[in-house]
């Protein structure tokens, strides 16, 4: 079965903000038409070049509002080829029906590097020694330097990064202790606290890898920080809202807490000229980072790779696994079958006329899966080839539906 109702040449795919040349390349080598653009566009010059576009590929600057979704009449999805989509109108883009895909997992392995150099770097004052040895300084001590072996790393969020941070430490020779919400398979010899502050108490590194939810909010503050073993270092490269900044610069001037490794802030400059101000700037061993914790070249690639294999699937298929706003569905291709594909709103009623239209039209369904969320509903047929484009028409102009495709 071909998998597309027009020829894959005739979709056009545009791509912005200097994508990985990766995703060019296997969109292109699908046999799509790739157009792509070093920057983001501003919203009017958006919109205007929107109108012929299947399919819209994104980093974290261009911003796709309401208008432009709204100019988008053949836009099938959005790819953020990033980790956030705060940039998208997710909500509007749902209401026309606009799958928007994003690689939430391309970079877990270069924040859990970094998270590893990091503890070396507060355990041996190598930021101290670094900037003193440039300033010409030759300040050789060994008091305060320890080895990380042996010592105890408390992860928290045992998630894709905390995980993976946990597998690296340990063959470091570290002990490892994770504290998560949800129950979580322990990796190797990494043990499970029963709460944070158990947590909090035995660790000599603490690292945050927690998502941004109102419960994660404050979530190291003065009582948390206080918990901590004196001369204890805190790692945050999650979300600048989770530790309360001001508590971490007391902390740290206490002497309470030997250092931190900090990459996320609670408010971060827009863009690379804009300038940083932060309490921890020129504490001892504190190492601070400009949100760099995801930021490599294997990343980049790894994004471009799984976001256009997940447009790829859209498009070709109508999967929506990974789409950050769509229900999840996914149908392996029934042989010898069109498939039709509907967005609908989810309101009461849909499926008793889409039944009807198949039932009148003595469709045979072979194969059909629906999934919904409080808001759109989207279904996956396979029909024998002879009913195919009258059923698609026919649900198509049914008043609930958003979006109706069909694949041949
Ligand atoms: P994930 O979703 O795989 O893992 C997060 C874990 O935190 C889950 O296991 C979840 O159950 C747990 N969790 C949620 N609320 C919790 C709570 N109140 N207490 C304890 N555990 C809780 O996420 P992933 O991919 O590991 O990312 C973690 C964080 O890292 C995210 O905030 C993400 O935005 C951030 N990140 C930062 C980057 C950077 O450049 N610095 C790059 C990539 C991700």
């Amino acid at each position: 079965m071909a998998v597309t109702s027009f020829p894959k040449s005739e979709i056009k795919i545009l791509l912005l903000e200097n994508i990985h040349p990766v995703a060019r390349d296997e969109l292109a080598a699908q046999g799509f038409q790739v157009e792509c653009v070093s920057s983001a566009l501003p919203e009017a010059e958006l919109a205007e070049r929107v109108r012929d576009a299947h399919v819209l590929g994104i980093r974290s600057k261009t911003r796709i509002t309401q208008k432009v979704l709204d100019e988008g009449k053949r836009l099938l999805a959005v790819g953020a080829f990033c980790i956030g989509t705060n940039q998208i109108d997710i909500a509007h883009a749902s209401k026309r029906g606009v799958p928007v895909f994003n690689a939430p997992f391309s970079n877990t392995r270069s924040v859990a590097e970094l998270i590893l150099a990091e503890i070396v770097m507060l355990s041996r004052h190598l930021g101290d020694r670094v900037t003193e040895v440039h300033a010409g300084k030759w300040r050789k001590v060994a008091v305060g330097s320890h080895e990380v072996r042996g010592q105890t790393i408390g992860i928290v969020g045992y998630g894709h990064i905390g995980s993976q941070i946990g597998v690296l430490a340990e063959s470091f020779g570290m002990r490892v202790v994770f504290h998560d919400i949800v129950a979580k398979l322990p990796m190797g010899n990494n043990r499970s606290m029963p709460s944070l502050d158990d947590l909090l108490e035995v660790s000599d590194f603490v690292t945050v890898h927690v998502p941004e939810t109102p419960q994660t909010k404050n979530m190291i503050g003065p009582e948390q920080l206080a918990r901590m073993k004196q001369g204890s270092y805190l790692l945050n490269a999650s979300r600048g809202t989770v530790v309360v900044i001001d508590a971490l610069a007391a902390a740290l001037k206490t002497g309470h807490l030997g250092g931190a490794a900090i990459d996320v802030y609670p408010s971060e400059p827009e863009s690379n000229s804009d300038g940083f101000e932060s309490p921890l700037r020129g504490l001892t061993n504190v190492i601070l980072t400009p949100h760099i914790g995801g930021s490599t070249e294997e990343a980049q690639e790894a994004i471009g790779k799984e976001v256009s294999a997940a447009l790829m699937k859209f498009v070709n298929q109508g999967a929506t696994t990974g789409a950050v706003n769509f229900p999840l569905v996914e149908l392996p291709i029934t042989r010898g079958t069109h498939r039709v594909l509907n967005i609908h709103r989810n309101v009461p009623g849909v499926l008793r006329d889409i039944n009807k239209i198949v039932s009148d039209l003595q469709a045979n369904i072979r194969a059909q899966v629906l999934a919904t969320d409080p808001d759109i509903g989207y279904l996956i047929m396979d029909l024998d080839q002879d009913v195919s484009r009258d059923v698609k028409a026919a649900i198509g102009s049914l008043p609930t539906s958003i979006k109706t495709r069909i694949l041949f």
